[in-house]
């Protein structure tokens, strides 16, 4: 008997910034109890030999990974592996610590299955963050670290922000992110013009091999994503993840009138958005799908559209910790169904005339 609409009525029933403290509380807790985590992850872990790929000279065990934003502090890192998520993505982190926006800043459409946050980037800052991810790192899974511009940083000074960023996590992790796409801290979306992604680029080449994303939003006018992803990946970066939340606050009646919308509103605009840039660089950098997944069916689309790699969020806190394992087994059933051996066979299977997978970055 599924467990989660019971415990689901229950958090629902907390404001949603306490509820997620609650399900965080859940997670020390699994990895306080010696072996309980690992005793988790071999129920719920899919490993299975056709969903495995090399990325960034980690082998992923599965292509679900849990998206910035849940763990913003790599509190619960080691927990992760019990939920069944493939890879994990933590921050988003700033230099300094911040307390975010005031409350309240995040709300549940549940009629949509979406939530809206304004949180704004509430984080411990760089040096916690050294200090924990110093802890877990390597971990059983791989790594991403999310990286902003504290709220207070001018947009002349946002470059030593990501600067201080990078050398400070870049031997801590297994990919880097710049996220240019959170809608709560003014100007940051800004950043996405092809000059500062250019600088950006460019600098963080200069201090490390490790493997640097850039995060998008799925608001940027057509034809502007693909460009804006073009130029990252010609000045080195080595991945695009599409996309961040939305301010189209059409997609959900009675929606606030600030903060950024998530899960299953934003769904189609978040596909459009990665197939553009798709279109552009399948085969040429690797790309994450994020926005409004919530099912194997809709992971599959994504994959087939030329994601390695999707993250899911707002569809944990409606589907529940099951969510990941149910994805990776609906994911092989859809392999088997249409006779994929592997997952490099679905990845871009409908980008038209590309049939080549995009060749995974040299290890470090
Ligand atoms: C409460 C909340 C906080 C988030 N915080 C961050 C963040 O700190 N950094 C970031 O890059 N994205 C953040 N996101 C965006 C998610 O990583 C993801 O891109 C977006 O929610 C779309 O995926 P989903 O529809 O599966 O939630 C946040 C999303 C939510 C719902």
């Amino acid at each position: 008997m599924p467990v989660y609409p019971a415990l689901r009525r229950l958090l629902f029933g907390l404001e949603p910034e306490a509820a997620h403290g609650a399900g965080m509380a859940v997670l020390r807790t699994v990895q306080a109890v010696p072996g309980l985590a690992a005793a988790l992850a071999r129920r719920n872990l899919v490993d299975a030999a056709p969903l495995r790929q090399m990325l960034f000279g980690r082998e992923f065990p599965n292509p679900v990974g849990l998206a910035a934003g849940f763990d913003k502090d790599a509190r619960v890192v080691p927990a992760m592996p019990a939920l069944g998520f493939g890879f994990i993505e933590v921050g988003t982190v700033t230099p300094l610590p911040q307390p975010g926006n005031p409350k309240p800043r995040l709300f549940r459409h549940s009629a949509e299955r979406s939530l809206q946050n304004a949180l704004g980037f509430n984080n411990g800052g760089l040096e916690a963050m050294r200090r924990r991810l110093t802890r877990v790192y390597p971990a059983v899974l791989p790594l991403g670290v999310n990286l902003g511009k504290n709220k207070a940083t001018p947009p002349e000074r946002a470059l030593q922000d990501y600067e201080t960023l990078i050398r400070g996590l870049h031997d801590l992790c297994d990919y880097l992110v710049v996220n240019l796409s959170s809608p709560n801290t003014p100007g940051l979306r800004d950043l996405q013009s092809e000059s500062f992604v250019r600088d950006l680029l460019g600098l963080a080449a200069g201090i490390t091999k490790t493997p640097v994303l850039v995060k998008i939003a799925p608001d940027l006018a057509p034809g502007q994503a693909a460009a804006l992803a073009e130029t990252a990946v010609a000045a080195g970066a080595s991945g695009i993840i599409a996309t961040n939340t939305t301010t189209d606050y059409s997609l959900v009646p009675g929606a606030r009138g600030f903060g950024g919308i998530s899960g299953r509103a934003l769904r189609e605009k978040s596909f459009q958005v990665f197939e553009e840039v798709a279109k552009a660089l399948f085969g040429r950098a690797v790309l994450i799908s994020v926005g409004g997944i919530d099912s194997g069916a809709e992971a599959y689309r994504r994959l087939r559209a030329g994601a390695s790699l999707v993250q899911i969020y707002t569809a944990l806190i409606y589907e529940g910790p099951s969510l990941p394992r149910r994805i990776n087994e609906e994911l092989l059933a859809l392999m088997k169904r249409d006779g994929a051996r592997g997952i490099t066979d679905v990845i871009g299977a409908d980008r038209e005339g590309v049939k080549t997978p995009p060749a995974p970055p040299a290890p470090r």
